[in-house]
C-alpha cells in the first residue's frame, strides 16, 4: 500500500497506474470504522486500483470546536486500510489542498443544500463540494463511493458531478450498522455507555416509521415519531422528515411512483447522530 501526502506525487503515481486500469476512489476524513471499510471493499470488487483519501476538511466544519475535536487515528487507519488491500492512500495537509486560502467555493445544488442538514450546518455543503471537487480533480477516478449514511451528501455529490460535467460515476453504498442497528459513525465512540445503550432506539423507530408509512400519511408518521421521542429522556430529536429522494423536499402526502426516504437527526447528549431509511 502506497501513501502520499503531496498532490504531485499522488497524481504521478495515478497517471502511471491508470494505463488500462480502472480507479475506484473512497474519500474519507479518517477515524475509519467498518462503515468506511464496507465502501472500500465494494470499490475493491469493482475496480483494479482503489484510492482512499484521509483529509479532515476544515471548510465543511461550521464549528471550530468540532474541527479541533475530530478524532485523528492515522496509524490505526493505515493498518485498517492495509487489511482490506487498499492500494493507495492520499493524506494531504490543509496547506497542500488550500495553500493559504482555507475557503469554500459557493455552489448552487438546486436547493438540495438548503434541506435538512443544510438548515442546521451553515456552509457545510459548500465545504463538502469544494473538497470533493478538488479531490476528483487530483485523483481522476472512474468511480467514487459514498455512503447512504449521509444520503443528502450523496445526492449533492451527484448534483456536483452533473452540473460540473465531472467524468466520474458516483456509487451509493448501503448503510453499515452495529449489530443492534445503530448506524456506524466515528462519533459513536464518543457516546457514554448510557447514551450508547439508548441510541439503537433511533433505527428501531425508523423501521417502525417505514411500516406505518404504508398505511398512514407522511404527516401522521412525523407526528408519531415526534411523540415517540418525547418518551426518551436521553435522546433529543432535532428533526424527523419524510422527503422525496431526488429533491430532498419534505412531503405531507405521498404520490404514486415517487421514491421517499425518512431522515432523522438526534442529540444523544452532546453527540449528534444522523440516520435514514428508504421507505
Ligand atoms: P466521512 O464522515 O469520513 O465518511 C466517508 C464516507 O463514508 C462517506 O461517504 C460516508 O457516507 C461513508 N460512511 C460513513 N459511515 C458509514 C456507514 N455507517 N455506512 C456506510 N457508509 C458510511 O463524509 C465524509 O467523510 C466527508 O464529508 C467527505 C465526503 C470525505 C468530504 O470531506
Amino acid at each position: 500500500m502506497l501513501v502520499f501526502a503531496k498532490i504531485k506525487s499522488v497524481q504521478q503515481k495515478i497517471n502511471s497506474l491508470k494505463k488500462g486500469a480502472s480507479i475506484g476512489f473512497v474519500p474519507t476524513m479518517g477515524a475509519l470504522h467498518k462503515g468506511h471499510l464496507s465502501l472500500i471493499k465494494q470499490a475493491k470488487k469493482e475496480n483494479d486500483i482503489v484510492v482512499v483519501s484521509i483529509f479532515v476538511n476544515p471548510t465543511q466544519f461550521n464549528k471550530q470546536e468540532d474541527l479541533i475535536n475530530y478524532p485523528k487515528t492515522i496509524d490505526t487507519d493505515l493498518s485498517l486500510l492495509k487489511s482490506v488491500y487498499c492500494d493507495l492512500v492520499f493524506t494531504p495537509t490543509a496547506e497542500e489542498i488550500y495553500s493559504n486560502n482555507i475557503k469554500s467555493q459557493v455552489f448552487d445544488f438546486d436547493g438540495l443544500e438548503h434541506q435538512m442538514e443544510g438548515k442546521f450546518r451553515d456552509g457545510h455543503f459548500n465545504g463538502v463540494g469544494t473538497i470533493v471537487k478538488r479531490l476528483f480533480e487530483i485523483v481522476t477516478p472512474h468511480k467514487a463511493y459514498f455512503g447512504e449514511k449521509d444520503f443528502q451528501q450523496l445526492q449533492i455529490i451527484r448534483k456536483l458531478v452533473q452540473k460540473h460535467h465531472i467524468p466520474v460515476k458516483i456509487i451509493g453504498c448501503d448503510i453499515f450498522r452495529e449489530n443492534d442497528g445503530l448506524a456506524m459513525s466515528s462519533r459513536n465512540s464518543r457516546l457514554t455507555e448510557e447514551y450508547r445503550n439508548a441510541s439503537p432506539f433511533i433505527y428501531q423507530t425508523l423501521k417502525k416509521a417505514k411500516i406505518k408509512f404504508g398505511t398512514i400519511s407522511a404527516h401522521d408518521v412525523v407526528q408519531w415519531v415526534e411523540n415517540e421521542f418525547k418518551n426518551q429522556p436521553l435522546l433529543e430529536l432535532e428533526y424527523f422528515e419524510i422527503a422525496d429522494e431526488a429533491t430532498l423536499q419534505s412531503i405531507k402526502n405521498k404520490e404514486p411512483k415517487q421514491k421517499y426516504r425518512a431522515f432523522i437527526a438526534v442529540f444523544a447528549g452532546k453527540i449528534r447522530l444522523i440516520d435514514n431509511i428508504s421507505l
